[in-house]
């Protein structure tokens, strides 16, 4: 099954404790798929493989993002380990031989998310911050949240994101910004 072929593959490029959060997004993000209406295939897929490059090291991030011709904005320069998305996805196509370009997409985007996030984009998102391991204070009311209304879930993660970022006094990557605006703009509730 090609589950268990990626599965296998990228056991060996984790570390023990990365593998079991990505077992857990994929649990998560299948469960989200059935509830929300999405492939749940799909969705366990881009679970199991989001986090591929996740172990690489900062400078080979940027090296590859390079050899990827990936567009790099100095906060990705910044705060490379937010490249393992997007030089995630490009090895799993060139390494992986993976085609499916929704998960690919999803993968590509599950650190920043854009203003086009479809819903497997979105259901990523959110599983990637609410799978079995994630012990944080908020996250059993984020758990709920997600099952009922994702849109609002996944507002709540870019609040916990951009809180965390300003804390720290890092710079707040665009792509978040514009994210976060396109689900407010779109919200069938939308107050402003
Ligand atoms: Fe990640
Ligand atoms: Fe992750």
């Amino acid at each position: 099954m090609e589950l268990e072929f990626y599965y296998q593959r990228l056991k060996g490029m984790l570390k023990p404790d990365r593998f079991e959060h990505s077992l857990g997004v994929m649990e998560t993000a299948a469960q989200l798929a059935a509830i929300h209406g999405a492939d749940a295939q799909q969705a366990a897929l881009a679970g199991l493989l989001h986090d591929c490059a996740r172990s690489l090291p900062r400078e080979t991030l940027v090296e590859m993002a390079g050899e990827f011709n990936l567009p790099l904005h100095e906060v990705d320069l910044a705060l490379p380990m937010l490249l393992h998305a997007p030089v995630g996805a490009c090895l799993l196509r060139r390494d992986f031989g993976l085609r499916d370009e929704a998960v690919l997409r999803a993968v590509s985007v599950h650190t920043l998310g854009d203003g086009q996030m479809t819903l497997l984009d979105q259901i990523l998102f959110v599983a990637d911050k609410i799978e079995p391991g994630r012990h944080s204070r908020d996250v059993d009311q984020l758990r709920d949240l997600a099952n009922c209304d994702l849109g609002r879930a996944l507002l709540q993660c870019y609040a916990m994101s951009i809180s965390y970022a300003l804390s720290l006094g890092d710079p707040v990557h665009p792509r978040m910004i514009e994210a976060r605006n396109r689900l407010i703009f779109d919200r069938p509730d939308r107050k402003i």
